[in-house]
């Protein structure tokens, strides 16, 4: 796909309704012959709008209306792509725990959670953060600065009680450091300009972990997560997980993972899109944008990578269920998930 489409497809797929500003941009970027000659200067894996839209509103560059966008990017080009070049799309969404939190809580506790791609680690706190189910109580600690509104739909088991953590830990190509401003900076200029509510929630989050920095790790997922569960307190359920991270990676090294993972005493849990996970591709059918499977350990051997697991993740139960779902953080949170037969949670809605 060349740069043009990418932009094109970024406005009509991936911001419309989301950002008026950033389908604007994109559209208009896509028909600049000029700014896409600058664009394809960088290497191909550094080409993507949301890393040159963060980039220029992390120096400070308008956003609201093409020509000034586009004066002040060609003028500061140099910036732009000197930021583009060192800093990659790492947007941390801790509202993702609302749906992680189900699997989370249905383990054995204590949990020790190892979060691979793990960008700042705000998906580390489920512990931390309140969540409203459909307007319903709220649940979680009740001076939690954080409070994750959900929608459900269906019958998702949704927890009584929080997860209790009894460690916290995440691999990353980069962390990004909640202490550091301009990390932080970086953070909050990947959030699309007319996303409020979910700048608001990365803020209230950035907080929660300043007080209880995780152990993050600088290094490749596949290379750093056996020595991460060998760190694994004593007496707590190792959980590896991870959330839109593998289209990150090529297929070799998500297939490497796969591996991996199976390979080592955790239980795994995947919110990822269909396309990049390769057990889900074949399982997830209809319009969904991303699915989540949760296998657990010891390993049913023989049937994984089968799309489809035996069990059902929110019960332990071997019989799978029907149709359930569960949804995600409101204000720009991804869509909605629901779980398919076998176990598997599809969202639609929002990428
Ligand atoms: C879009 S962010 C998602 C962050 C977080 N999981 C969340 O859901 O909010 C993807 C993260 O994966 C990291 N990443 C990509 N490839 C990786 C790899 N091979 N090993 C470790 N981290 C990787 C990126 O640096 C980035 O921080």
């Amino acid at each position: 796909m060349d740069t043009a489409e990418r932009y094109r497809r970024f406005a009509t797929m991936e911001v419309r309704g989301h950002s008026a500003s950033y389908e604007t941009l994109a559209a208009q970027i896509a028909v600049d012959a000029e700014l896409l000659a600058l664009i394809d200067r960088l290497p191909a894996s550094r080409r993507q709008p949301n890393l040159l839209l963060g980039a220029v509103r992390f120096l400070g560059g308008p956003v609201t209306e093409y020509r000034a966008f586009r004066a002040w990017t060609v003028a500061a080009w140099d910036r732009v792509e000197q930021t583009m070049r060192g800093r990659f799309t790492q947007t941390n969404e801790p509202g993702r725990c609302a749906t992680l939190l189900p699997l989370l809580a249905s383990l054995p506790q204590p949990l020790a959670l190892i979060e691979v791609g793990a960008s700042a680690g705000l998906c580390l706190y489920p512990d931390r953060y309140r969540y409203r189910y459909d307007g319903g109580p709220v649940l979680g600690p009740t001076d939690g600065q954080v409070l994750l509104d959900c929608r459900t739909d269906g019958t998702a088991p949704l927890p009584e009680q929080l997860p209790t953590v009894a460690w916290r830990a995440g691999i990353d190509l980069n962390p990004l450091d909640v202490n550091n401003t301009n990390d932080v900076h970086w953070l909050e200029s990947l959030v699309w300009p007319e996303q409020h509510e979910r700048l608001r929630r990365l803020r209230d989050a950035v907080r929660v972990a300043q007080t209880e920095p995780a152990y993050l790790v600088r290094g490749d997922l596949n290379e750093a997560v056996g020595d991460l569960i060998a760190q694994v307190p004593d007496g707590a359920t190792a959980v590896v997980f991870h959330s839109a991270v593998l289209a990150y990676l090529p297929t070799e090294a998500r297939e490497s993972f796969a591996e991996t993972v199976r390979s080592l005493p955790c239980h795994w849990i995947s919110n990822e899109a269909p396309t990049s996970c390769h057990p889900c591709k074949t399982a997830c059918p209809g319009p969904h944008r991303r699915t989540m499977t949760c296998s657990s350990w010891p390993w049913t051997g023989s049937r994984w990578p089968s799309p489809v697991p035996t069990a059902n993740p929110w019960t332990g139960s071997p019989d799978p269920p029907a149709r359930s779902s569960v949804a995600v953080a409101r204000g720009g949170a991804r869509g909605f998930f629901c779980l398919q037969r076998g176990g598997l949670l599809g969202a639609r809605g929002a990428a």
